[in-house]
């Protein structure tokens, strides 16, 4: 009998062990203070991007004052809306998803570089201060037209 007790709290305890093991592997980053990247990703089915209330109609949006909202499409081998035009002076909170295969969004001469994973959107805030003209190019090969692929961002004065 306590022979059965003894081997019945162990059977609890490494079934314990083993859900442990399993939570610290898939939420290995709570409670280390790392944020994983993508937790808070939002998502979009690239069957629906056409029917999406902003991806629908690939544009920039003024939401605040100084605060803007661009929604952006990459695909193979451009960047929707291109160019891209911002004032000076704003805050540009950026959305970027993909309908087809992993592109990339990058700003050179910024700190623009997101990987656009369909399915997925990318969400990155960027501040311009000042008037200028960027070339976003796309980081991720993806396929033939890769070197070809490239939009334009200007930041008007
Ligand atoms: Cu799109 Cu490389």
């Amino acid at each position: 009998m306590r022979i059965h007790t003894y081997e019945k709290l162990w059977l609890v305890a490494s079934m314990v062990l083993i859900v442990g093991f399993i939570a610290t592997v898939t939420y290995g980053s709570v409670g280390l203070g790392i944020t994983m990247i993508g937790d808070d990703e939002s998502t979009i089915a690239p069957d629906d991007i056409g029917d999406d209330d902003q991806f629908g109609e690939p544009r920039v949006e003024q939401v605040g004052e100084d605060e803007y909202e661009a929604y952006v499409i990459a695909q193979t081998w451009t960047f929707q809306p291109d160019p891209i035009e911002v004032p000076a002076g704003s805050k540009v909170t950026f959305y970027v998803t993909s309908p087809d295969v992993v592109h990339g969004f990058a700003v050179p001469g910024t700190n623009i570089n997101a990987m656009v994973i369909p399915g997925e959107t990318a969400q990155l805030s960027v501040e311009f201060d000042e008037p200028g003209e960027y070339g976003i190019i796309c980081n991720e090969y993806c396929g033939a037209g890769h070197h070809d692929m490239e939009g334009e961002l200007i930041v008007q004065p």
